[in-house]
């Protein structure tokens, strides 16, 4: 039984589970030439989550999967410096930071974005990230947005297959190749 819910909904104490933040921070792994590997993304990140921004998926009662999402100017992610610099120092961790600043804010066009998607390996090919993007549409809707946006890795065919599935469809593809992703849209049935 699959059960999709926010995590601002979650108590405190079930949100201060490092099991829960490690699975939203492994989720940046395109990153890792800023962010470095899982464990030093979940040093940098896990305490800087908006809940808020998040929806899990539990499973019988554990946690399999979760997608981040972006609009109104604010991500699943708290932008700030000082974690950076403690894991890099001064010099590597203020330049990762920019970097890191300039690839949240490349995204900000976009009105609401479905910034990450995961599941985890035991829980894949049960439904659970097309329950994901069901309930991150409705989130949009309920928000009052038209659309929801993401950005596919070229090489994910796996993930783009799954967008195609659950209603999205390519955007026309950039003059810029980098990063090398292609945008997808779904509109989202506005709520009475
Ligand atoms: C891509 C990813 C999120 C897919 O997660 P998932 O939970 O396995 O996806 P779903 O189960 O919803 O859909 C996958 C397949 O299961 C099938 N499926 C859907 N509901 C099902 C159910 N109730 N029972 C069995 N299979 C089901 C789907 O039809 C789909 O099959 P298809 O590929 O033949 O169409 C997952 O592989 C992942 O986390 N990958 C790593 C991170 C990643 O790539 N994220 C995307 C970044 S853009």
């Amino acid at each position: 039984m699959v059960a999709i819910v926010p995590g601002s909904s979650l108590t405190p104490d079930l949100l201060a589970d490092p099991k829960l933040s490690r699975l939203v921070t492994d989720g940046r792994g395109s990153l890792s030439f800023i962010l470095g590997n899982a464990a030093s993304r979940q040093r940098l990140l896990s305490a800087s989550i908006h809940w808020d921004r998040i929806l899990l998926a539990f499973e019988d009662g554990h946690a399999v999967g979760y997608a981040a999402l972006k609009y109104r100017m604010r991500g699943p992610f708290a932008l700030r410096i000082q974690p950076f610099v403690h894991e890099f120092g001064w010099l590597s961790g203020t330049l990762r930071f920019a970097a890191f600043c300039l690839s949240e804010w490349r995204e900000w066009r976009y009105p609401f974005l479905l910034y990450g998607l995961r599941v985890r390996k035991s829980a894949r090919n049960h439904g659970i990230a097309s329950a994901l993007l069901q309930a991150c549409s409705k989130q949009a809707a309920a928000c009052g947005f038209t659309a929801v946006y993401l950005e596919v890795p070229l090489a994910n065919d796996r993930a783009r297959h799954l967008y195609l599935q659950n209603g999205f469809s390519l955007l026309r593809k950039r003059w810029v190749p980098w990063p090398p992703v292609r945008s997808m849209r779904r509109d989202v049935e506005a709520q009475p």
